[in-house]
């Protein structure tokens, strides 16, 4: 299930603006990856070209290859539906739909993919994408409630349920935590930690502390100024990229001399 991504010369455009030049780099499956870096740096530009929700932007395109388990997803005929559904996404703000149910909510996207969900079947997906999502135990007998209700920490996990439900190969991850408590944060972290088994989990993180915890891998974006692109400047195992660093721009990063 889990699949391993290439990436291959990937430049990445808003119109005629490259916002991201030339990134190369191999996620494998069963693992975590960190994208870290400064603000603007391209993190989120890179992670939305991994399931083509980039190019829902008007203008924006891509330049160079990415690879699913060796096929490129940008390819001739390659639908950017179906690689969604392998591909899934939880945004930086939880966004359940408000007024739909808990359980609604997790299956939204498995019912845009199948028309007939019989009743059973659609508990049954419901079920293990919350115990997945390690909501369970706390919506159970509140599974027709809006999904509003919940807890900001509650609401993310919502969302990750829903994005598993569909059963993806990939997990892709823009700042989960960022808006959540301690508490919660480390619960998502303890789920990210368990999602690996199943998924390819990619993550973006301004909490440095977050990369060494949850990462096997760290990818250091940067940007030489306004208006530059950004690039991929070091990528390598986590402990690596936090206790000896190639480069001197990352050691500068991530021991706050940043600037
Ligand atoms: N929809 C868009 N249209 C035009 N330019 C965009 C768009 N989204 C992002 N950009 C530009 O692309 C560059 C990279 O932005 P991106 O959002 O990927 O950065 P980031 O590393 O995720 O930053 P942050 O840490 O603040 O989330 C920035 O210069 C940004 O202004
Ligand atoms: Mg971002």
């Amino acid at each position: 299930m889990s699949k391993q991504i290439t990436i291959d010369d990937l430049n990445i455009f808003y119109g005629d603006f490259r916002a991201v030049e030339g990134v190369s780099m191999r996620i494998e499956p069963r693992t975590v990856t960190a994208f870290i870096g400064p603000s603007g740096c391209g993190k989120s530009t890179v992670l939305r070209t991994l399931n083509r929700m980039h190019e829902v932007i008007p203008g924006a395109h891509v330049k160079g290859s990415v690879k699913m388990d060796g096929q490129d997803i940008y390819a001739a005929g390659v639908d950017s539906v179906n690689v969604r559904r392998e591909v899934g996404m939880v945004f930086q703000r939880a966004n359940p739909f408000p007024t739909m149910s808990i359980k609604e909510n997790v299956l939204a996207g498995v019912r845009l993919n199948s028309q007939r969900l019989g009743r059973s079947e659609a508990d049954d997906i419901a079920e293990q994408a919350l115990k997945g999502a390690n909501l369970w135990n706390e919506v159970k007998d509140r599974l027709g409630l809006p999904g509003s209700g919940l807890s900001g920490g509650q609401q993310q996990r919502l969302c990750i349920a829903r994005a598993i439900a569909v059963k993806p190969s990939v997990l892709l991850m823009d700042e989960p935590c960022s808006a959540l408590d301690p508490i919660s944060t480390l619960a998502i972290e303890d789920l990210i930690n368990d999602l690996k088994e199943e998924f390819t989990v990619v993550i973006v993180t301004h909490n440095m502390q977050q990369a060494a915890r949850v990462s096997d891998r760290t990818a250091f974006f940067n940007i030489a100024g306004t208006g530059k692109p950004g690039h991929l400047i070091e990528y390598k195992d986590t402990e690596t990229i936090f206790s000896r660093p190639d480069k001197e721009e990352t050691q500068n990063y991530i021991s706050g001399r940043f600037g």
